[in-house]
């Protein structure tokens, strides 16, 4: 089970790199816009590219398909992890199936539905991204997208990967993980909290105070 970021914060990429935990990064227009301070996107995927080896996807706006090759073209230049995102539509499949053709890796995004997700890998996609937080949002059961995609995949031996994106907490990620998803795509935020563990916190100071105890008991005893 492969973990990506779901950031365009260099700062947050580069920690992750570090925990030795990191596979990929995903970013997209929103999440670009919440760090970019002038910064032009291409040279944020730069960034993260240097960062991790592993892929890196970098989203199109355009609508229709000679814009979004335009735009892919440009980004898969960056760097060889590039892999370019492309929203599910009728046009995103056809961009999907043409960077396929010129061997640009891509990553389907925006998708809500079982369908859409075979859709999008027999077109081509490398990386499949079911939004399970946005279903849940809407009183449906995300996780079920990921299941029927994982069994679909096993069943018909797809190569696509699934990666579950818009996950909003540390349960969604074992659930993921559980359902068959092989990526999921993580908030900085989420990846903390699956570090972080109350008992764990009380452990390490119980552990230091009994060592600083034992220390000074050793100290009295003038060794
Ligand atoms: C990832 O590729 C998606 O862009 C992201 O997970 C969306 O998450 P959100 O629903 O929290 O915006």
């Amino acid at each position: 089970m492969k973990i990506f970021l779901d950031t365009a914060d260099i700062e947050e990429i580069r920690a992750a790199a570090r925990w030795g935990v990191l596979d990929g990064v995903t970013t997209n227009p929103s999440l670009y816009a919440k760090v970019s301070n002038g910064a032009p996107y291409e040279q944020i995927l730069a960034d993260a590219c240097k960062i991790t080896s592993g892929p890196v996807s970098a989203e199109v706006v355009a609508d229709d398909v000679e814009g979004m090759l335009s735009e892919g073209r440009a980004f898969a230049k960056i760097a060889k992890n590039i892999y370019v995102k492309v929203a599910m539509s009728e046009n995103g499949l056809e961009a999907i199936s043409r960077f396929r053709a010129e061997g640009i890796k891509t990553n389907c995004t925006l998708v809500f539905s079982t369908n859409q997700g075979l859709l999008a890998a027999k077109a081509g996609a490398s990386l499949i991204s079911p939004f399970v937080g946005r279903l849940d949002d809407i009183n449906e059961d995300g996780m079920i997208v990921i299941r029927e995609l994982a069994e679909i995949f096993a069943i018909h031996e797809i190569d696509s990967e699934i990666l579950a994106a818009s996950i909003r907490g540390p349960l969604h990620m074992t659930q993921a993980a559980l359902a068959g998803a092989h990526i999921a795509t993580l908030p900085f935020k989420v990846l903390q909290q699956m570090i972080h563990h109350p008992l764990t916190d009380k452990g390490i100071a119980t552990f230091k105070a009994d060592w600083a105890k034992a220390q000074a008991e050793v100290a009295a005893a003038g060794h």
